[in-house]
């Protein structure tokens, strides 16, 4: 496995950026990503205020600011979102879109940013020749959230399915990475098939690579084992958890 210099944008398909947040000590991670289309952009879940510097100046190495075209918000929360106003000011382009549904909407409007919202629900984006097509996730793990496919490259950006925790994280995904989703996924999912039928759908698409907003990118041969995983992992587990004080226990959760 080669060895990547964390500090900077690295390249994981052509012209495909990951831009995230490295912390050698934290089990979890967040990674924002960039589209470059010709010399304009798609930043994808560009992140949360903490990691601002860090994601900008990423961006920046690789496009001009006002270049960036779009913004992906595949859900409303902070660590993928709190910092569309941010971007926007050093955008600071009347082209400027931000990405998401309509249900999604709702609470990105909270973070305050003036650009206007070009909706999943009117299909799939065509740019500079390209086609992106967006593929709702109903509850995986906000009712309104979607993910993201590039036909060109053959890329799912899977929000926070494919997700992990993740001691000695590194960017691509090992033998272990199972384990990591499940630690994930188990209560941060919905009870239930959701998932797993959620899986049924991205079988069904050409993938060459998962880079999804936390954990590891998987790569091609990964794929399979790692959506066989996904299937079979028992969601919904927080309703087991007792974890405030003085709050009500439930005896009703198996
Ligand atoms: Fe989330
Ligand atoms: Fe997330």
């Amino acid at each position: 496995m080669p060895t990547y210099d964390y500090s900077k944008a690295i390249e994981i398909a052509p012209d495909v950026y990951w831009l995230g947040f490295y912390d050698p000590v934290a089990n979890f991670h967040c990674h924002p990503y960039l589209i470059k289309v010709g010399d304009e952009g798609i930043l994808i879940d560009p992140g949360s205020l903490p990691h601002f510097p860090i994601v900008a100046k990423k961006a920046t190495s690789v496009i001009k600011p006002r270049k960036i075209k779009y913004i992906i918000a595949h859900h409303q929360d902070p660590d993928l979102a709190a910092n569309i106003p941010v971007f926007e000011k050093i955008i600071h382009s009347k082209d400027l879109r931000v990405i998401t549904t309509e249900r999604a909407s709702f609470l990105t409007s909270y973070y305050g940013f003036e650009a206007p919202y070009r909706f999943v629900e009117e299909g799939p984006l065509q740019f500079n020749g390209r086609t992106f097509q967006f593929i709702t996730t109903p509850y995986l793990h906000a009712p309104g959230a979607f993910v993201t496919y590039d036909p060109a490259n053959k890329v799912l950006f899977s929000s926070d399915v494919f997700g992990s925790f993740y001691e000695n994280w590194s960017l691509y995904a090992g033998d272990a990475y199972p384990k990591a989703m499940e630690r994930f996924h188990s209560t941060y999912m919905p009870p239930g098939d959701v998932l797993k039928n959620q899986m049924g759908v991205f079988e069904k698409l050409q993938l060459d690579l998962i880079a999804p907003q936390h954990g590891s990118l998987i790569e091609k041969t990964a794929i399979g084992p790692n959506i066989d995983a996904l299937k079979k992992i028992r969601t919904g587990q927080y309703l087991k958890k007792r974890l405030y004080a003085g709050s009500v226990v439930r005896n009703d959760i198996k």
